[in-house]
């Protein structure tokens, strides 16, 4: 793997108090999410825009269990490593944990619990300059619970608030960052906010003002969902399973995605379909082997 190429980070961390008791021991990215586990999808959405090497932050206790699920990530062409986040610091605390792993790299961030759908291309193309920082936006009807980007008249962006607790814009920032390797000494000037966390609206800011922050519009066409509360949970079930269902495809099928990027070869994913166990994911790697 080239060492100058942008590699990823999963922050997958966190309590999930707002799903508990479900959350006591398993952790939310570790859910499935109709038919594959929640992390899934963020691990498909950098491996489908060619970020190989991953970072995979979880908590102390869950990590043994992400270990078991995820494997280093060979069998799907991708390297994975594996660190903790002892207490819920923040997201860009995951930018200091990582810190060592991205070196001089750049790095897409992305949150264990975010689903992207129909926006890869759009993504690829958007992180492919790794000498600035590129976040997005979904419009939303509840901007209250995210991080909101203003523009102006003619489009650009001029402030970035996190929670805003009156209307001030209806672009939340989605759980995707791209940053380039300056990004670790932005984070090492972090002070806590005023919620005791590390907060990533803080690291786009400073872009922001420094003129290097790129605001890529996601929107019709696209999806961006999040998995927080048992609500939003379902939602994103249903929203995966009615396009699964109608299509006959699958939505981040990380073994399928690997064969159509070349990071395995058929030989290769017929192996991972013999391991599996008899069922609709087997039979669907199956069809994919045998349909191309
Ligand atoms: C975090 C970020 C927020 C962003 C959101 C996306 O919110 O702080 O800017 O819009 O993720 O999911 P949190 O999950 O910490 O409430």
């Amino acid at each position: 793997m080239n060492s100058n190429q942008r590699c990823g980070i999963v922050l997958a961390g966190g309590r999930g108090t707002r799903l508990w008791p479900a959350t006591r021991v398993v952790s939310k990215q570790l859910f499935a999410v109709y038919d594959k586990p929640l992390i899934y999808y963020p691990l498909a959405t950098l491996a489908e825009i060619g970020i190989r090497d991953i970072l995979i932050i979880t908590t102390r206790e869950s990590r043994s269990a992400f270990e078991r699920v995820l494997g280093d990530g060979s069998q799907f062409g991708l390297r994975f490593s594996f660190a903790s986040q002892a207490e819920p610091r923040g997201i860009a605390e995951a930018l200091l944990i990582g810190a060592d792993f991205i070196g001089t790299r750049s790095v897409a961030l992305i949150l264990g619990d975010n689903v992207f759908y129909g926006a890869s291309e759009t993504i690829r193309k958007a992180v492919a300059d790794s000498t600035q920082a590129t976040i997005f936006t979904y419009p939303v009807t509840d901007p209250e619970r995210y991080g909101v980007i203003v523009f102006d008249v003619s489009g650009q962006p001029t402030q970035i608030v996190e929670k805003p607790t009156s209307f001030l814009s209806s672009h939340a920032v989605t759980g995707l960052y791209a940053y380039d390797s300056s990004v670790v000494d932005i984070a090492n000037q972090l002070q806590p906010s005023s919620r005791g966390e590390l907060e990533i609206t803080d690291v786009n800011r400073a872009y922001l003002e420094r003129g290097d922050l790129s605001v890529v519009r996601l929107g019709r066409g696209s999806a961006w969902l999040d998995t927080g509360t048992a609500d939003s949970l379902l939602e994103a079930a249903n929203f995966i399973a009615t396009i699964e269902r109608r299509q006959g495809t699958k939505i981040a099928c990380l073994e399928e995605i690997a064969y159509r990027q070349g990071y395995v070869t058929v030989s290769e994913l017929q192996k991972l379909a013999d391991q599996m166990p008899a069922g609709d994911y087997r039979a669907y790697i199956e069809s994919v082997i045998n349909e191309g």
